[in-house]
């Protein structure tokens, strides 16, 4: 009996040393970083960011400038490790990862968070914004501040709003000018019911489904069409499987640059400044560039690819959003009055002052 209780406690004190020396062996930098609370930051942190698009695109370029901008001010000591084109987490994974702890930075489209809460569908409003000046206005004022207050809920934190710019529709079928030339296709689209709803008034099928599925799908034409920025079009090359591509800019996409509440809180307050600062910085850069990025690979796209490219001209336009426009009385109940009706300020503000 004796020598079975002598053998149990080793056995017991065996595991308790294992256990210590095996937690200080694998999570090095987590301990670490509590004990800089006092001291500053001593030894090398690493937080990963993960997202969907390549790198020549706004987001892409932009969570690298954020990872620089973070190894400079902290001298090398906080590494963002950024995991681009998916592949780490697709768009839906990542948000799951982000909760479970697996990755501390993320930046899905706002389109995807309608899945969080029904009042991002907002932002997926066809033609809800004229330009970059409304977006910024509604992103910096009242609709982005609703936005991020409705993530507390999941203990999500709102890190910022990076932009990318508006959607273009690409299809296989036949030139895109008028609402009716749709009717029948089938396009992929991101995760969003309200993007859904928008094709079904043109008639035509909305296939929600993950960025990184785009190229093969249209190449395999399981759909005929898509939409998305230019950017996207062009890094992805889905100007390769496409014949026919329209400038509508007849919908927004842009990110919600966000991480974990808790983990958040329980950072160092130096940690905490470095990364907000530069995520400030980041922000700012990415404002300044992501029309230009736009503008110049369409400018890409014209000079290097058959596809044939029409431009909507007002009247088109005109038309589209007459269509589109009853998809803003369908969703009040789901978005709520109150955010439709920033919207609609904001269009009336900037669609007639642009002359549009
Ligand atoms: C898409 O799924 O088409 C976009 O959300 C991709 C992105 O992140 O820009």
């Amino acid at each position: 009996m004796k020598s079975l209780l002598a053998f149990l406690s080793m056995l017991v004190f065996g595991i308790a040393t294992a256990l210590y020396i095996g937690f200080h062996d694998n999570f090095p930098s987590r301990d670490r970083i509590y004990d800089d609370e006092q001291e500053g930051l001593k030894e090398l942190v690493v937080f990963k960011f993960s997202h969907v698009v390549a790198e020549n695109t706004p987001k892409g370029l932009a969570a690298k400038k954020f990872a620089q901008l973070v190894n400079e001010k902290s001298a090398g000591k906080i590494k963002i490790e950024v995991f681009p084109n998916g592949s780490l987490y697709s768009d839906i994974e990542e948000i799951k990862a982000l909760k479970e702890g697996d990755v501390q930075f993320i930046a899905p489209s706002t389109s995807k968070l309608g899945m969080l809460s029904p009042d991002w569908f907002v932002l997926d409003l066809p033609y809800a914004f004229a330009d970059y000046d409304a977006v910024r206005e509604g992103l910096h004022g009242k609709i982005g501040d609703q936005l991020f207050a409705s993530l507390q809920k999941d203990r999500i934190k709102g890190l910022a709003y990076w932009t990318n710019g508006f959607k273009q529709i690409t299809s296989n079928k036949g030139p895109v000018k008028n609402p009716d030339d749709l009717k029948g296709q089938t396009l992929r689209i991101m995760q969003s019911n309200v993007i859904e709803d928008q094709f079904k008034l043109l008639h035509a099928k909305g296939r929600q489904d993950s960025f990184n599925s785009t190229f093969q799908l249209l190449e395999s034409k399981k759909v005929d069409g898509e939409e998305n920025t230019i950017s996207n079009i062009y890094s992805k090359k889905f100007y390769n499987v496409q014949n026919y591509m329209t400038i509508s800019n007849h919908g927004y996409l842009g990110y919600a640059v966000m991480t974990d509440q808790t983990w958040w809180n329980s950072l160092p307050k130096e940690t905490k400044r470095i990364l907000s600062e530069a995520m400030k910085e980041t922000t700012e850069w990415n404002e300044k560039h992501a029309a230009k990025m736009n503008k110049d690979q369409l400018q890409q796209i014209r000079e290097h690819s058959p596809i044939l490219i029409h431009e909507l001209t007002d009247e088109e336009r005109k038309a589209w959003m007459k269509r589109l426009d009853p998809v803003y009385d369908q969703y009040k109940p789901i978005i709520g009055e109150h955010l439709i009706q920033q919207v609609r300020d904001l269009q009336k503000q900037h669609f007639t002052s642009n002359g549009q």
